[in-house]
């Protein structure tokens, strides 16, 4: 069977004041009227999947419970980290859990943060992905690049996989290349994002992990040896969790194997990374703008505005994004989004 795997680790701090370490964008409904975990969980319940096991912080617990209840689903296991250890020991917890029902259970590893507006295409590269994975593969998603983003990982598509039409070799992945190189990959055409989305053979991973990463599995099998379990919630032992080295499935396996599969796909993908990212995906209205909340506005274009419950109120602007909670304001350039991260990076230092 299909085990989705859902992670939800990140902060995205680069949609704060929204988003904060108490409440980070996956639990936010910022795109529709589910938010962003709960939109991944339902689309990962395909013909076949089973119930879906969640990663996420310890600190989110019943939030992320409460928000899976909200969409009447329930989770095999809500695995609790004490720490956050990024997605290679994730992943391994993810294999390890699921070998132990079944060595064959395939995974689909899915960030909770992503926004995906055709739900049939992703199907369709889902069931490719499953059946390569089937055959021993690790399978990513690639998604055609529009710019030289230097947050993504690039994969360079090799040749057709004979036995999965759809699914190509990897002949290279290289995880967030610098702007030079970036810009290299998109001129040459051959290149696609990397979706961030893994469908894998429990086996598989394992035995990947073990091979190119093998300090990763012992304090995982430990973590997982000595957790808590209780209610749905398995608590991962924190001492032994703590130990795991901090590193991306992307440079721990997928840089270095040679077991990568590419199924490019094109499903109405979007990782929310930035304000302007949201303007993108909202419907705009012939001004070109996106207004939730109460917003007035005369003479103004392009912009992104977020209001609570306080009025805002544009003039004679473009191009902004303003998002106002009750205990902060953000105004910014659209363009600059990305550095929305530097003012979080101010607030940490001057706590
Ligand atoms: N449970 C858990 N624990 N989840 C985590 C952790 C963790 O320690 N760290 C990150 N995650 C979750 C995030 O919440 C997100 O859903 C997903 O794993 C990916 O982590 P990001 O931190 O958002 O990765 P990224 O965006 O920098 O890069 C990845 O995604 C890109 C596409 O959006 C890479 O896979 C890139 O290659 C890819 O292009
Ligand atoms: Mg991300």
């Amino acid at each position: 069977a299909l085990v989705p795997v859902i992670l939800s680790g990140g902060s995205g701090t680069r949609l704060w004041p929204l988003s904060r370490n108490s409440l980070p964008k996956q639990l936010l409904a910022l795109h529709g009227q589910q938010t962003m975990i709960q939109e991944t969980v339902l689309r990962a319940q395909v013909p076949g999947a089973s119930a879906p096991i969640l990663l996420c912080n310890d600190s989110h617990r019943f939030l992320v419970a409460e928000q899976m209840q909200e969409v009447g689903v329930k989770p095999t296991a809500i695995v609790l980290e004490p720490v956050g250890r990024n997605t290679a020991p994730a992943a391994a917890v993810a294999a390890l859990v699921a070998h132990e029902h079944d060595p064959e259970a395939v995974i689909a590893l899915l960030p909770s943060d992503h926004v995906v507006s055709d739900e049939a295409a992703f199907r369709a590269a889902l069931d490719v992905a499953i059946r390569a994975a089937e055959a021993g593969y690790i399978v990513t998603f690639g998604m055609s690049p529009t710019a030289p983003e230097t947050g993504y990982g690039y994969i360079q598509r090799g040749a057709p996989v004979e036995a999965v039409p759809g699914a190509f070799r990897v002949n290279a992945f290289k995880e967030k290349p610098n702007a030079d190189v970036a810009a290299e990959y998109l001129a040459d055409g051959g290149y696609f994002w990397n979706g961030g989305m893994f469908v894998f053979k429990a086996k598989t991973m394992i035995e990947e992990i073990e091979r190119l990463a093998p300090d990763i599995l012992p304090p995982v099998r430990e973590a997982l040896n000595k957790a808590a379990h209780d209610l749905d919630f398995v608590r991962l032992d924190k001492d032994s969790f703590s130990t795991a080295p901090n590193i991306s499935i992307d440079y721990a396996i997928m840089e270095k194997t040679n077991k990568a599969v590419l199924v490019p796909c094109s499903i109405g993908w979007n990782d929310v990374g930035a304000w302007s990212s949201l303007w993108e995906v909202r419907a705009q209205d012939e001004a070109g703008n996106v207004f939730q909340g109460d917003v007035f506005a005369h003479d103004t274009r392009d912009s992104l505005v977020l209001s609570g419950k306080t009025l805002t109120a544009l003039v004679g602007v473009k191009d902004l994004v303003v998002i106002a909670t009750k205990d902060a304001v953000l105004v910014a350039d659209k363009s600059h989004s990305q550095d929305v991260k530097h003012i979080v990076d101010q607030l940490k230092a001057a706590d």
